[in-house]
């Protein structure tokens, strides 16, 4: 029960979210440039096959995350937001926490369902067995549009997000971003509290 009323993210929390944010970020530039620009053949093939492997890695990462809020659940919301804004940002983070597990799975259908047959090597190392499910055209071209929707809209949640955080940080001036970057300010003196925590009478408001 402590764990609930810690006021930020622990160490875990903090290095998946920036690892899983990177990776997606590079997925979907490397994903954009291998699918839809001219490029050289050779160099394509390579985008595939490094986009594949990284992108199962998100599918580990993302579900080590998701496994991680079971046990140590989400810090509270920072002091000072009203209920449309806690309950805009609760959908946020749950839709893009989906997001990064059903991106992945559609693209291993992508490869599963193509009638290609092309294998995918993670890294050049290990075979990925195909999902169970058909091969044929029509599948493949299913779950290329649910791959591509997907990660577009990952990519437009993940922007907005990005600018809600920097919303926080500058205009704002909350512990929104800082407690997810590990940095939280300075204790109050006064309450013991922490000024992007729970309850501590500052509105989350940073003193700088
Ligand atoms: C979070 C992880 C991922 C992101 C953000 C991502 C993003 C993207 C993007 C933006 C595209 C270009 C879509 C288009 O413009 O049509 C793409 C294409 C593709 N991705 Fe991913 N991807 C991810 C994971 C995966 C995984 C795990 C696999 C396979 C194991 C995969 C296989 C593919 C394939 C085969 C294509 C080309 C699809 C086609 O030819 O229509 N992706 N991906
Ligand atoms: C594809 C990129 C991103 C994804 C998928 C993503 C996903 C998430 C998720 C699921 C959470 C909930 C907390 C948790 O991780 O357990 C979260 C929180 C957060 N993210 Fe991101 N994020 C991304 C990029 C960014 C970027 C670029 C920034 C900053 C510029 C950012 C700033 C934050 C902050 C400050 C929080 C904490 C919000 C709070 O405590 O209310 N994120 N993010």
């Amino acid at each position: 029960m402590e764990r609930r009323r810690q006021a930020g993210y622990g160490i875990p929390a903090i290095c998946l979210h920036w690892l899983i944010a990177g990776l997606v970020l590079a997925l979907i530039g490397i994903g954009f440039a291998m699918r839809r620009t001219e490029i050289d053949p050779v160099l394509q093939f390579s985008l595939y096959q490094w986009h594949k492997s990284v992108g199962l890695c998100v599918l580990v990462l993302a579900a080590l995350r998701e496994t991680l809020w079971l046990f140590a659940p989400h810090p509270q919301p920072v002091a000072g937001l009203g209920p449309i804004e806690r309950q805009a940002s609760w959908t946020t983070h749950v839709l893009l926490a989906l997001l990064c597990l059903l991106v992945p799975l559609s693209g291993w259908a992508v490869v599963s369902t193509s009638t290609l047959g092309m294998p995918t090597l993670f890294f050049d190392v290990l075979i990925v067995p195909a999902l169970p499910l058909p091969r044929s055209a029509a599948g493949e071209a299913f779950w290329s549009l649910v791959h591509a929707a997907t990660a577009y809209l990952l990519a437009a949640l993940a922007a907005l997000h990005a600018a809600a955080a920097l919303y926080h940080h500058y205009i704002r001036r909350d512990a929104v971003l800082l407690r997810m970057l590990g940095r939280m300010p300075a204790t109050d003196p006064r309450t013991g509290g922490h000024g992007g925590g729970t309850g501590d009478g500052t509105g989350g408001r940073m003193r700088r």
